[in-house]
């Protein structure tokens, strides 16, 4: 589905993601690593926010290396930054609709689906996304990626600094999108107990180089180790 080829990328002539090369398919494929090891760097590069300065980037068969963000959004790339990822100013189902700008189907049909999902963001649907806790600040972003009906949504961070139980809560959401939508997911994640629980193969990057892709069920301690380079 989404196929690098020696990508390079990072900020102001400084080369944070160094040479990679990755193949996802239809899967749920976590990319953990350190703070500040690229991964942020990497998904922004993939949603097209950031260029590439080296290499290619494919989906689902086309060459989309140089197309602008909102190509890549059309094409079916979902993109949930780190941060709130949340217009403050519009209201819950204002954010949501904004998601809905792409694609055909029907917008009250993929916000029930939405909605049906993340339950607590519906009860909140007329307040302000800018005065929304920070667990109910990320469902919303997810809910407005998905809006976007995805063929594959990138994840940064989701459960970053929220409580266990909207963090179990969350993963759980992540495996049902992939299972019932048939969503491919990129999952960064610091959290690599929560990550090797719901990936099926991982990855880890170290200062912007990666180690081998790992199948999540045979990743060892020593192998994780490696790929964090400690
Ligand atoms: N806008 C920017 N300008 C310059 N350097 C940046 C910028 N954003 C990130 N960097 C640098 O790029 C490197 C990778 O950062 P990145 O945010 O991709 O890491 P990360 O793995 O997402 O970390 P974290 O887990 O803390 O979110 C870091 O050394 C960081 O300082
Ligand atoms: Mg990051």
């Amino acid at each position: 589905m989404l196929d690098t080829k020696g990508i390079c990328s990072g900020y102001h002539g400084v080369t944070v993601i160094k040479s990679l090369d990755l193949s996802v398919g239809h899967e749920v494929f976590a990319v953990l690593g350190a703070n500040g090891a690229g991964k942020t760097t990497l998904l922004a590069t993939l949603a097209r926010l950031l260029p590439l300065t080296e290499g290619e980037l494919w989906f689902a068969g086309e060459d989309i290396s140089r197309v602008s963000p909102w190509v890549s959004a059309a094409k079916g790339i979902g993109y949930v930054p780190q941060e709130k990822g949340i217009f403050p100013g519009l209201t819950v189902l204002e954010n949501l609709f904004v998601g809905a700008m792409i694609g055909t189907r029907s917008r009250d049909e993929r916000l029930d689906e939405v909605i049906a999902l993340f339950p607590d963001i519906g009860a909140r649907r007329n307040q302000l996304a800018g005065t929304l806790s920070g667990g109910e600040s990320r469902m919303v972003a997810c809910g407005r990626a998905l809006m976007q009906d995805p063929k594959l949504l990138l994840l940064d961070e989701p459960t970053a600094g929220l409580s266990p139980k909207y963090v179990d809560n969350f993963f759980d959401k992540i495996r049902e999108i992939h299972q019932n939508r048939g969503v491919s997911i990129i999952l960064a994640e610091q959290n690599a107990t929560k990550a090797l629980e719901v990936a099926d193969r991982v990855m880890v990057l170290s200062l912007g180089e990666a180690s081998e892709v790992m199948d999540a069920a045979d990743v060892t301690t020593d192998k994780l180790k490696e790929g964090y380079r400690i």
